[in-house]
Order: structure tokens, then C-alpha cells, then sequence
């Protein structure tokens, strides 16, 4: 019979051994691609000495082709519990030096597991993806997994946030969890999502494409909009995971924490009085707006290469964490397209299910015209906009700085849309369309008499859907005010199963 202190050791010897995934010439072999192990991310990524790995023994019980011979503790996921600045998040990582990171159903059931109990607890699901996807040699039970991993995905969704990076390989239905969390981030130059990897697309339609084109940092952060951030290597990745976290509940149920910032709730933007040029065409930059409104000019911008007509991200104004939505009239004079309509919609949705309050910031000279647009389903894509804001119930409140013209008036968090408090500046101009617009349709008017009755933002004023004019050096005052104002506000929707959004 062994002692206690030979059972001690034996547990160590057993510990130390799982520590090493597939092995030390894998291990090399990861980072002379430039990439970690899922260790050393997870040692990135959480509070030091916070982790607590589960199921670091477990094993895959697959029998097929020699794979009863090819056994490595924790199989290909590191998995478990820690913290990030102190609050509690459940993470995993594919292990790319076991079977390259391939889905096992032992595999899923690792990650599903801190999957259940993040939803138990109300804590962030965070998942790093490195992996071949469904592990062939298991089949159908390797499909089982990935499906029973994506229908945890749909139920935490608006309950936990769900965040993954993408730091290597991700291919075949492997992209459709990420897909279905609510933030994704890849690292430029070694990660890749795709449905079918280039040898495929070449067999079925012919076309020559590499990984990079076909499923890169630079496509999905920029074309597709499938990933929201794109950067340069890992530890940037994983310190840009952390600082999103800071902006954000770790549940439903809870407000985003608190900021405690030097920078003053009454301080007053004297640049802002003159930051509007002379002539509507010309346009201004909307960042130093923000950064002028926000807690210590701090804003975290999401989705920044995608849709730049609008700008969407989070920052701290007097403390409170809150979700900007704001036009951007230096990229195509801020339209609304597909694209802008699919972006701010999605972030609008995701604030109002984690009670992230919105401020819109608003200069749009309307819709983008034209059949590539009307083929794609502007319609459809820019109604989604319309229903986010119109069925968010946080607190909303909305500044018109310039043109807001027609419909995208009515879509950029308007009175009509349940929006709170409604501000505008004096050079806001709110009209069905600009000048040149009307009077080309009603030729018996002049500009001058279209300008002088429409262009202001009085006549929305008269009506009650402003409900202040204000100076624009008062602005982040009066907004931090009203969100104030607003931090007990309660309203519901009608009892549904679920609606109905344009998907
Ligand atoms: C089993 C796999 C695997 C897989 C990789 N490996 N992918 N094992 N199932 N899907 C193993 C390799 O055999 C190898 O094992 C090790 O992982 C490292 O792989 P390499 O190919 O040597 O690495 P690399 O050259 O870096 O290439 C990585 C890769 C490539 C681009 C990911 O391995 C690849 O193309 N894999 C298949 C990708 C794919 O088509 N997946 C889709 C599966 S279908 P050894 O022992 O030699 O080290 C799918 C459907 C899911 O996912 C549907 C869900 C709804």
C-alpha cells in the first residue's frame, strides 16, 4: 500500500503530465507559427494564479482508426473557471497540439460544462478557438458535440456574454459558434473562419484562393463583418477582451460596473461650440465629438474597419458604462446602408439585453439609393435598425447634431421610437431631405424658404420631439444628467413568445 505522500506525488507527476497537451515537440511547433498554447493564453487572459482547470484528466473514448492508442490528458480543450479584474468568467481554449484542436464529443462535453455553469452563475462565457473542427475520426459523434455546444450558445445568448477569439484555424461548422456568441475577435496573419477551406472552394467552383483571402483578420473585420476586432498578435487580442469586459454586466440581471473616473460630470466642451463647418457638406470628425463627450476621452470602438458610415462602441460617461451609436459624416457623409444598418443594429440589441444604456449621436443624410443597395435588401437590413431601437427598453437618449433627414431620422433613435430624452444642437437640421433635394421635387419653392422653415431643429422642437435645443459645449453635461435621471427607468413589451425582427 502506497502512503498519502506517494498518492501526493503521483497526483503531481499526473498534474504536470496534462500540463503538457501533445507534447513538447508540438508545443515548439505552435509557437514557430507564432502562436501560443492554450495555457499560456488562458495565463494571459486571467488574473494571475485565478484559474482553476477542470476535467484536466479526462479522456476521449474514441476506437476508430488507431485513436484508442492516441490518448493525452484533458483531450484538445483546456477548460475552467477564473477571474478578469476580479470578476468571475468561465473560459476554454482548444488545444491545438492535441489532434490539432479537433472537436471530440469528450470535447464538447468539457466545454458545454462551463458553458452550464457560467449560466448557472451569471458569468461571461469567454472561448479561444484553435482547432481543425470535428474531429473525423469520431463522426457523427464529433457533429453531436459541436450542435450541443451551439444550442447552449443560443440559450446564453442575451443571458451571459458570450466572447471568442479566433487564434488559429477555424473551419467547416466550427465557425457557427462564434457565429453565434456576441463578440468576435480574430489575430491577424494566423487565424482564419471559414465554411470550406480553399482546396474545397477550388473543386466545387473553380476559384483560386488562399486561407488569408478566403477567411482572414482583414476579410471578416473589414468586408463580411463576421469579427468585430482584428489585431496584430495575441497578447494585444487578449488584453482587448479584458478591457470590453470592463464595459459590460456579467449578466442579464446586473448593471455594468461602475467607473470611478477624475473627469468631471459638469466639465464643459468649449470645442464642441465650434466644431460644425459652415457649409452642410463639408464634413467634421466625429471621434473628437465623442471623445470630447466621454469619461476621460475614452471610447472603445467596435467593428471599427466595418461599416465606418457608423461608428458603434462602448465608454464610461460619469461613470455609467454606455453604448454609442453615432454617424459618421467623414465615410460616405455618414448614410445608412446594409451594412451600417446590420452593424449598429446588432450592438443596439446586444446593449438592450445587458441594460447598457444608448446614446445616439445623429448627422445622417439618409439611406444610400441605388439597386445594388435595393438588391441586397436595404429594406430588410435597414428595417433591423429600425426594430432595435424601436423595441429597446434601456434608457435611450439621442442627440441630433446635424442632418437628420427622412427616414433614417425616424430609424436614428427618434421620439417616435420610444427614445427617452432628445437633445439637438442648434445646426441641426430635421426634414423629410436636404434643400437641393425638395426643391428639385417641388419646384415652386426656393431653398432659401425650404432652409429658413426646415432647416433647424425648431420645428421638431414646436412639435415636442426635442425636447431641448442646447449649446454644444453643454452637451456631456446634460446627456451624464439625464442618463442619471434615467438609471431607475422601467418599461416593458407586449407579451410574446418571441418577436419577429427582419432577419
Ligand atoms: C482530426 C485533425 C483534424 C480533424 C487536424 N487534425 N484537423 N484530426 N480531425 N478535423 C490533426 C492532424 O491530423 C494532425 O495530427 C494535427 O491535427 C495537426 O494538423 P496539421 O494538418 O498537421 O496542421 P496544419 O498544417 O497547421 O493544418 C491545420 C488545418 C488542417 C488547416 C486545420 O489540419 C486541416 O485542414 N484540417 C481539417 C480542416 C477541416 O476541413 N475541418 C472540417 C471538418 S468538418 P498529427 O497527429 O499528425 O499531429 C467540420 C464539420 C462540423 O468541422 C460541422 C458542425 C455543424
Amino acid at each position: 500500500m502506497s502512503s498519502q505522500l506517494d498518492k501526493i506525488v503521483e497526483l503531481q507527476r499526473r498534474k504536470e503530465l496534462s500540463l503538457l497537451g501533445g507534447g513538447e515537440k508540438r508545443i515548439e511547433a505552435q509557437h514557430a507559427k507564432g502562436k501560443k498554447t492554450a495555457r499560456e493564453r488562458i495565463a494571459l487572459l486571467l488574473d494571475p494564479d485565478s484559474f482553476e482547470e477542470f476535467d484536466c484528466f479526462v479522456h476521449h473514448r474514441c476506437t476508430n482508426f488507431g485513436m484508442e492508442k492516441k490518448h493525452f490528458d484533458g483531450d484538445g480543450v483546456v477548460s475552467g473557471r477564473g477571474s478578469i479584474n476580479g470578476r468571475i468568467v468561465y473560459v476554454y481554449a482548444q488545444d491545438f497540439t492535441v489532434n490539432g484542436g479537433s472537436l471530440s464529443k469528450t470535447m464538447s462535453e468539457k466545454i458545454c460544462k462551463v458553458m452550464d455553469l457560467a449560466m448557472k452563475t451569471g458569468a461571461p462565457v469567454i472561448g479561444l478557438n484553435d482547432s481543425g473542427g470535428a474531429r473525423i475520426q469520431e463522426g457523427i459523434d464529433a457533429l453531436a458535440g459541436y450542435g450541443e455546444i451551439f444550442e447552449r450558445n443560443i440559450l446564453a445568448s442575451g443571458v451571459v456574454p458570450q466572447i471568442s477569439a479566433i487564434m488559429g484555424p477555424c473551419a467547416g461548422g466550427a465557425v457557427y459558434s462564434p457565429a453565434l456568441t456576441d463578440f468576435i475577435f480574430m489575430v491577424e496573419g494566423t487565424s482564419n473562419m471559414f465554411l470550406t477551406g480553399p482546396a474545397v472552394v477550388k473543386s466545387q467552383t473553380g476559384e483560386d484562393v488562399d486561407q488569408e483571402s478566403l477567411g482572414g483578420a482583414a476579410v471578416h473585420s473589414q468586408k463580411s463583418g463576421v469579427a468585430q476586432f482584428a489585431y496584430p498578435d495575441e497578447e494585444s487580442l487578449l488584453e482587448a477582451i479584458k478591457k470590453l469586459l470592463s464595459f459590460l454586466p456579467s449578466n442579464n440581471m446586473e448593471k455594468a460596473p461602475v467607473k470611478e473616473s477624475s473627469d468631471s460630470a459638469v466639465r464643459l466642451c468649449p470645442k464642441l461650440d465650434s466644431i460644425i463647418p459652415e457649409s452642410e457638406n463639408k464634413a467634421y470628425d466625429m471621434y473628437q465629438v465623442i471623445n470630447e463627450l466621454v469619461d476621460e476621452g475614452d471610447f472603445f470602438e467596435i467593428h471599427k474597419d466595418f461599416a465606418q458610415n457608423i461608428i458603434v462602441g462602448f465608454a464610461h460617461m460619469g461613470g455609467e458604462s454606455v453604448g454609442i451609436v453615432a454617424n459618421k459624416p467623414a465615410y460616405m457623409s455618414g448614410t445608412l446602408d446594409i451594412n451600417a444598418s446590420r452593424k449598429a443594429a446588432r450592438f443596439v440589441r446586444f446593449c438592450d439585453a445587458f441594460n447598457i444604456p444608448l446614446l445616439t449621436l445623429v448627422d445622417v443624410p439618409g439611406f444610400l439609393p441605388g439597386t445594388q443597395q435595393e438588391y441586397g435588401a436595404v429594406i430588410s437590413n435597414g428595417a433591423k435598425l429600425l426594430y432595435a431601437y424601436g423595441e429597446a427598453t434601456v434608457p435611450k437618449i439621442t442627440l441630433t447634431i446635424r442632418k437628420a433627414y427622412g427616414g433614417a431620422y425616424i430609424v436614428m433613435s427618434s421620439k417616435h421610437l420610444r427614445s427617452d430624452i432628445n437633445y439637438a444642437w442648434p445646426s441641426a437640421n430635421i426634414a423629410v431631405m436636404g434643400a437641393k433635394g425638395a426643391v428639385g421635387i417641388l419646384k415652386d419653392i426656393t431653398e432659401e424658404e425650404y432652409d429658413s422653415l426646415f432647416c433647424n431643429p425648431y420645428k421638431a422642437a414646436e412639435r415636442g420631439y426635442i425636447e431641448d435645443v442646447i449649446q454644444p459645449s453643454e452637451s456631456r453635461f446634460r446627456i451624464i444628467r439625464a442618463l442619471k435621471s434615467m438609471k431607475n427607468k422601467s418599461q416593458g413589451l407586449p407579451a410574446k413568445k418571441h418577436d419577429n425582427l427582419p432577419l
